[in-house]
């Protein structure tokens, strides 16, 4: 979907927040059967954060979301809007959103989460940016957090070398001209569901000590499906959300794709034509954080000058659903 001119959003601060623990693939090797070099040649990981046990989504949340207010030269009762995409909530409610307007203060604030797998972040910085655009909201609060420690069996060498917890936030307010989110497309495949999933603790499946015993409580993937259905994702994703701004693939300056696997954005990377010079690619030291990935990836481009005023960037990501999304936008520096 193409935005109007007319009250566009725009990015105008960013910040993260990682755990201080760090898990390299050398710990990884005492836990499970696995080896640094079966991790980095596949993955492209070679370490992550993993949250202290007193922190929960929330906090890594508020953190975030502190950096990105700062960022953006606003006080808490500036925001009308906090959104925030999450697959691992404090609680299953209240919404984890509701934990971070009240820990932030953001008195004017209306709240909600979002689940869309690790595609989450655009689908709420692409809501968010409609509340704006429909003149709404003058500052939304998109936040992407996660502690996937919590529901990664720990047993599992097939899925707990990939994860890492971490957040991200932006503040979403009026863009000036010619700038800011010029596009975006939202997709979805919910036949794909059970490539990518947690089976128990919802209606289906409620909480027993049998659902414990049989690990139904940790997520659980097919690796290799969800890598085709993700390379493909990645590219048509980008190319529907550039038609839809109006550019092709040649006017992208820079690409920030979700990080869950270097060979993954290697291959969508490729069939796009886009050089990896113009990649931000952070899977080494965070591995895949769901939610939290695309804003650090942007964060840690922004911060290394790798984006200049009037670049025109494109964020897209893929996960559980299946879902995918993709945002085209103009970079400019908010003074
Ligand atoms: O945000 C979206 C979430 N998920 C993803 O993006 C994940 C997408 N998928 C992937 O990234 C890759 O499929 C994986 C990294 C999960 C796996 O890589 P792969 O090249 O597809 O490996 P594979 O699943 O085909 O497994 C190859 C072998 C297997 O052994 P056999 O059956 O060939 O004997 C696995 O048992 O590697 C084995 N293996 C491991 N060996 C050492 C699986 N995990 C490990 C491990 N250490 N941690």
């Amino acid at each position: 979907m193409p935005m109007t001119e007319q009250n566009r959003a725009g990015i105008l601060g960013i910040g993260v927040y990682v755990p201080e623990k760090v898990l390299t693939n050398d710990d990884l090797e005492k836990m499970v059967d696995t080896n640094d070099e079966w991790i980095r040649s596949r993955s492209g990981i070679r370490e992550r954060h993993i949250a202290a046990p007193e922190e929960a989504t929330s906090d890594l949340a508020l953190q975030a979301a502190r950096n990105a207010l700062a960022d953006a030269g606003l006080k808490p009762d500036d925001i009308d809007l906090i959104i925030v995409a999450t697959n691992t909530p404090d609680t299953l409610f209240p919404a984890t959103a509701c934990l971070v307007q009240d820990k932030l203060g953001a008195r004017k604030a209306g709240a909600f989460d979002l689940l869309a797998g690790c595609t989450g972040f655009i689908y709420a910085l692409s809501v968010g940016t409609q509340f704006i655009s429909a003149g709404a909201c003058k500052h939304v609060l998109v936040v992407g957090a996660e502690t996937l420690s919590r529901i990664t069996n720990w047993e599992d060498r097939n899925t707990c070398v990939l994860f890492g917890d971490g957040a991200g936030a932006v503040v979403l307010g009026p863009a000036p001209a010619g700038r800011g989110i010029l596009s975006s497309m939202l997709g979805s495949d919910g036949s794909g569901g059970p490539l990518l999933d947690l089976p128990a603790g919802g209606s289906r499946l409620p909480a027993t000590s049998e659902t414990v015993d049989k690990k139904l409580h940790f997520l659980h993937m097919n690796g290799r499906e969800v890598f085709k259905f993700a390379v493909k994702a990645i590219e048509d994703g980008t190319l529907e959300a550039l038609a839809a701004a109006g550019l092709k693939k040649e006017d992208v300056n820079f690409l920030i794709p979700h990080q869950a696997n270097i060979r993954i954005i290697e291959a969508a990377t490729k069939r796009l034509g886009i050089s990896l010079d113009n990649v931000q690619i952070n899977v080494d030291r965070y591995g895949n954080t769901s939610t939290a990935s695309v804003p650090l990836a942007l964060y840690e481009a922004v911060r290394e000058g790798r984006i200049k005023d009037g670049d025109n960037i494109v964020l897209v990501a893929f996960g559980a659903g299946l879902t995918w999304a993709a945002a085209v936008m103009r970079w400019f520096v908010n003074k």
